[in-house]
């Protein structure tokens, strides 16, 4: 039996346009779903976007202002993909009108914001999933599965990268992304958000870090009109970057695993270069995004010269068989938020939490707030292990 969800998008921006595809395509991908979401609104404060969006998509209504969606009986569920300053306020009040949350991460400027939204998310007894995509990715699924078994031996450290060049334009707009008013941190929650929570993902909790950051370019244009993703402003007036272009930390981890963690937003001929190499006393696994279905694999007894072999993910492994009959075809960025979408709905018609949640939320913020911390003293940070 299939029972209709009415679901909410609030901020069409980029990821509120990936949300809405993702909602639209995933009974295609899951037709074992026991929910149908069903598009009922879309709230943005930019005019006319709201309305292009439900000609597109086939909202049933449109919203200049999210409280009618709270206020929407029609409404069960929403996803949050509005700027990070608004995540706090709009979270908290969905979740205690007893909406179910999707929402981006970071989750707000800080862990106070997580934390916050986390404990609204228990409180109202919702669901509360968060946009970690990367560890939906099939082969990130193989890799932790690789890591648990042992077969590359005792972990002993990992590089984890995230670069790209999306914000080195020089003419790119100074959007909110660039305030801590309305971004918080900058390269920290937008790229590094996603290192954290992969490093916990595959090797487990941090115990502490050191970290250092820069802003490499210190002014940026102001856009003369509204924004989506990362828009140029050529010609405008300049204003200060308030957040840090750029974060490397070393990491240890609660197993005794050490670490590395690099990001940076302007790294020109960087694009989407994430991925990580974690290292074992008898092997190693490599990952890249840009490759998404791939693992580099090296195991054995060999040891010195112990080669390594490329191994594609297929069916049987995470999530790929609702997507592709066999190895070697491609997934790609999108179909990481279907399976995303999916999680959250099973975890609604359940009313059990599968995929990332706001409790993830809180330990990657407490993470950054920690690289941030040491950024400014120079010393090492032991990172608590949040609640
Ligand atoms: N998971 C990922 O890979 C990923 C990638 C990009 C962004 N994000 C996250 O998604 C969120 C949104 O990022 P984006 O790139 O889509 O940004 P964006 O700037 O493209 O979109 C944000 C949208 O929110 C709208 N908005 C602003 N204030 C609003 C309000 N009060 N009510 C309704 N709408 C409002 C803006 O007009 C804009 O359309 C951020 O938190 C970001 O960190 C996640």
């Amino acid at each position: 039996m299939v029972d209709a969800l009415g679901v909410a998008v609030v901020g069409f921006g980029w990821m509120g346009r990936v949300h809405t595809q993702a909602y639209a395509r995933v009974r295609h991908h899951y037709p074992q779903l026991a929910l149908r979401p069903e598009l009922i609104t879309v709230a943005e404060e930019v005019p006319g976007r709201a309305e292009e969006a439900a000609a597109q998509f086939g909202f049933a209504s449109t919203a200049r202002d999210w409280r009618e969606v709270a206020a929407d009986p029609r409404v069960r569920a929403v996803s949050i993909t509005a700027p990070n300053f608004l995540h706090r306020e709009i979270g908290v009040a969905m979740a205690e009108a007893g909406k179910h949350i999707w929402i981006e991460k970071p989750v707000g400027l800080g862990p106070g914001d997580a934390r916050a939204v986390a404990d609204a998310v228990a409180g109202a007894g919702v669901q509360g999933a968060v946009g970690f995509n990367y560890r939906n990715a099939p082969a990130v699924e193989a890799a932790r599965d690789l890591i648990a078994s042992g077969e590359i031996g005792r972990v002993t450290h990992v590089r984890i990268r995230l670069f790209s060049d999306y914000a080195a334009h020089p003419e790119g707009a100074l959007t909110w992304r660039y305030e801590r008013e309305r971004g918080g941190s900058g390269v920290l929650g937008d790229l590094a958000s996603h290192g954290a929570d992969l490093a916990r993902f595959l090797l487990g909790d941090i115990a502490a870090l050191t970290a250092d950051t820069a802003i490499f370019l210190p002014e940026r244009a102001r856009p003369a009109g509204a924004t989506a993703g990362h828009s140029r402003a050529t010609g405008g007036e300049l204003g200060p970057v308030e957040n840090e272009d750029y974060v490397s930390c070393l990491l240890r981890f609660a197993s005794g695993a050490r670490g590395v963690l690099e990001a940076c937003r302007v790294s020109v001929g960087e694009q989407n270069n994430y991925g990580f190499e974690v290292h074992g006393t008898e092997g190693a696994v490599f990952w890249d995004f840009r490759r998404m279905n791939e693992l580099g694999v090296s195991r054995g007894a060999g040891y010195q010269d112990q080669p390594v072999s490329t191994v594609h993910v297929g069916p049987g492994q995470g999530e790929f068989g609702a997507f592709q009959p066999g190895a070697g075809n491609a997934m790609g960025y999108d179909d990481l938020k279907v399976i995303e979408a999916y999680r959250f709905l099973r975890s609604v018609a359940e009313g059990v939490a599968y995929g990332a949640t706001t409790a993830d939320a809180v330990r990657s913020a407490v993470v950054l707030d920690a690289m941030a911390r040491s950024a400014e003293s120079g010393a090492w940070v032991g990172v608590g292990v949040a609640s």
